[in-house]
């Protein structure tokens, strides 16, 4: 049987009378590197933070790793392999680079030497390792994202949920950003990836799912979804923005 790392079961997500996730369910197995996209508003932000603890679920499930989710907070589905990126990234702006890769790396060790050697290997991985030394605010937005990919990668995530890591980014920083993703999927990270730029989409996911106004419009591979009428009218016909 497929191992799968991610299960969403039937969740609901209500805020008020919006219901900005509604009766969503799909797996993730171990490895994948897995889409998730749709229009603005249609729940991909709000999925990640039910997810990852930041919001109460209405009703549903989520079970990572073999354990259920619901109702743990931030820190402890941290502990437990998950990561996450932020659509708008928030790098303390007052530390160097350098001091917000070790916070993420905190996470796994509380020893300052071993945080600051496992921040310095990430920042290689993601090529900032001349920036260590420089405040994390003074960063353009393209090497604040990969400031935020190197912070999350040092909790060693067996499961990495990316919100628009390549928003806001030119074609160049795009794929030296999906290059590093493919790299740390290649030793062993399961991704989730949140993304308009369909190129980008297309080229990396091995599975896509398709959300519209909460809803899950679609699923499959990037070839049954980029050729799928629904989503052809939905989300890919254009109109909409990123
Ligand atoms: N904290 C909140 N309180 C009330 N409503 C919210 C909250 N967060 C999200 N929503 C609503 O939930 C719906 C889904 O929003 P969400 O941010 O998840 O969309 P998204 O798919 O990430 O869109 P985008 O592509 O623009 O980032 C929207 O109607 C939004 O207004
Ligand atoms: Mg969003």
């Amino acid at each position: 049987m497929i191992q799968h790392l991610l299960y969403i079961k039937r969740l609901n997500k209500h805020f008020g009378g919006n219901v900005a996730v509604a009766d969503v369910s799909f797996s993730v197995e171990e490895k994948q590197i897995f889409g998730l996209i749709g229009p603005n508003g249609a729940g991909k932000t709000t999925l990640f933070n039910c997810i990852t603890g930041f919001y109460p679920v209405t009703s549903g499930d989520i079970i990572f790793d073999n354990q259920r989710l619901n109702k743990r907070r931030p820190d402890e589905i941290c502990h437990l392999g998950m990561a996450r990126t932020w659509q708008r990234v928030k790098p303390l702006g007052s530390l160097t680079v350098l001091e917000n890769v070790m916070i993420g790396a905190f996470s796994i060790t509380s020893a300052v030497g071993e945080a600051e050697k496992m921040a310095i290997e990430q920042l290689n991985i993601v090529g900032l390792s001349d920036y260590a030394t420089k405040p994390a605010g003074s960063l353009p937005i393209g090497l604040k994202k990969k400031l935020e990919l190197a912070r999350v990668l040092a909790t060693h995530p067996k499961m990495l949920l990316l919100d628009e890591i390549c928003g806001g980014l030119n074609h160049t920083e795009t794929d030296t950003i999906l290059d590093i993703i493919r790299s740390v999927r290649n030793k062993g990270t399961t991704i989730v990836f949140i993304e308009h730029d369909m190129k980008a989409v297309t080229s990396i996911c091995d599975r896509i799912v398709v959300l519209n106004s909460g809803e899950k419009l679609a699923e499959g591979t990037p070839e049954e979804i980029t050729n799928n009428p629904d989503v052809i009218a939905a989300y890919l016909g254009g109109g909409h923005h990123a």
